[in-house]
């Protein structure tokens, strides 16, 4: 097995030479390059391919209407400019892992499937994990059909100028039903594995964690000719409630994330009218989340009263904790040496997932400890090693 060789099929597309980044939005071009490279990979190795109408594609080895399938696989898609192996590793290795069954002489007794999920990050449309959420009916088509871009264009009309058809989307519990578990391998988006001398690691728990906007709004008026004294400036009210987060969530042993802002009209000499931020909050339980959410509401309003500017904040999608399956998660650390067993604070379709049938992930350690960023790397002889991995888990529970 060469993994540079089938990484480096995929390493141009979608990313952005200036910053090194990846451009992968869901059903934009990039995206649905990756999912023909992967359609074209899939029949290559003769899989057989299912489409859920939800964007999401699998590929099966052995017959899927069997069922009690394993399933792995990840998501092809990126936040702006993210790195290259969010998502793609577990696509990738998953395929090499098949090549690497077959070389060893395995035939699996029960399915064998790879997932490529859509919209796992919600950098298009908001709403994280958005495939697998429809897939499982965690949420509704009417209202995934009517999200929008950031250029105001919805769901339902992306899908149809993309050439897909939006009557399909929407759960598939047959589907679903065909499941018997599911391995995501990822890479480690921290720093837990970088000191230990174990490349692969395996996930307990996904922290709670979700994404409210915030609408801060104010009155927009001359930069020159507007007294210090008669403003209604909602940027800061917006910049007391960011160094307001940074706090609560340090106090709380949790962690805020204003990451993303719009500012209308965004002129250099006007007084803003309007400021909308996302904030994206984690914790290791949900109550310090909610709490964390509670405590930068007030201090919002606060400030708000203050500045004379107004301040609504709207939830967008909030997930629970998940706890991954003990017993599958003990099986495979076991079965990889005693791998080290750790918490995420970041979401992945295998928290949805989890919410059905028995799920684990396994984490190739990265040595930057950086993701959501150009800077996201992993060795290609740890990627390598999480190859074997996942090659040795889908033995043991499949062949
Ligand atoms: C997705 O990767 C997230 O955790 O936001
Ligand atoms: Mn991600
Ligand atoms: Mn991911
Ligand atoms: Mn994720």
């Amino acid at each position: 097995m060469i993994f540079r060789e089938l990484w480096d099929e995929i390493a141009p597309i979608g990313r952005d030479p200036e910053t090194g980044g990846y451009l992968r939005y869901a059903w934009t071009e990039p995206e649905l390059e990756l999912r023909s490279w992967f359609r074209s990979q899939a029949l290559a190795r003769g899989l057989t391919l299912e489409e859920d109408g939800n964007g999401n594609i699998f590929a099966w080895w052995g017959d899927p209407s069997a069922g009690d399938a394993v399933l792995t696989g990840s998501h092809f898609d990126s936040v702006p400019h993210g790195g290259a192996y969010d998502g793609p590793l577990g696509i990738v290795t998953a395929l090499l892992a098949i090549d690497d069954l077959r070389a060893r002489g395995k035939t699996p007794s029960r399915p064998i499937g790879i997932a490529a999920f859509a919209e796992e990050e919600g950098s298009r449309f908001g709403l994280a994990c958005l495939g697998s959420r429809l897939l499982t009916g965690a949420v509704t088509p009417e209202r995934a059909l009517a999200l929008t871009d950031r250029d105001g264009h919805t769901l339902a009309e992306s899908l149809l100028k993309s050439g897909h058809d939006p009557a399909t989307l929407g759960p598939r519990p047959e589907l679903l039903g065909r499941i018997g578990c599911f391995v995501e391998l990822h890479v480690e988006q921290g720093r837990a594995l970088i000191e230990g001398e174990c490349p692969v690691g395996v996930a307990s728990a996904i922290w709670p964690h979700g994404r409210w906007r915030l609408d801060f709004t104010g009155e927009g008026n001359h930069a020159g000719t507007t007294l210090m004294s008669d403003r209604h400036d909602p940027m800061l009210t917006f910049a007391f409630t960011v160094l307001a987060a940074n706090k609560e969530a340090r106090l709380r042993d949790a962690h805020a994330t204003i990451g993303r802002v719009e500012v209308a009209p965004n002129a250099t000499n006007a007084i803003p009218r309007e400021v909308r931020a996302w904030l994206d909050a984690r914790a290791g339980e949900s109550e310090v989340v909610d709490a964390l959410v509670a405590a930068v509401t007030a201090k919002a309003h606060e400030r708000a009263t203050r500045d004379g500017t107004r301040v609504a904040v709207t939830p967008e999608s909030v997930s629970g904790a998940t706890e991954f399956d003990v017993v599958l998660r003990d099986r495979i650390a076991a079965l990889l040496d005693d791998a080290p067993i750790l918490p995420t604070g970041a979401g992945h379709d295998a928290g949805v997932l989890s919410g059905h049938v028995p799920t684990a992930m396994l984490f190739v350690r990265n040595p930057t400890g950086i993701s959501h960023s150009p800077a996201e790397s992993a060795t290609d002889a740890d990627c390598e090693a999480g190859v074997v991995s996942l090659s040795d888990v889908l033995a043991d529970l499949a062949c």
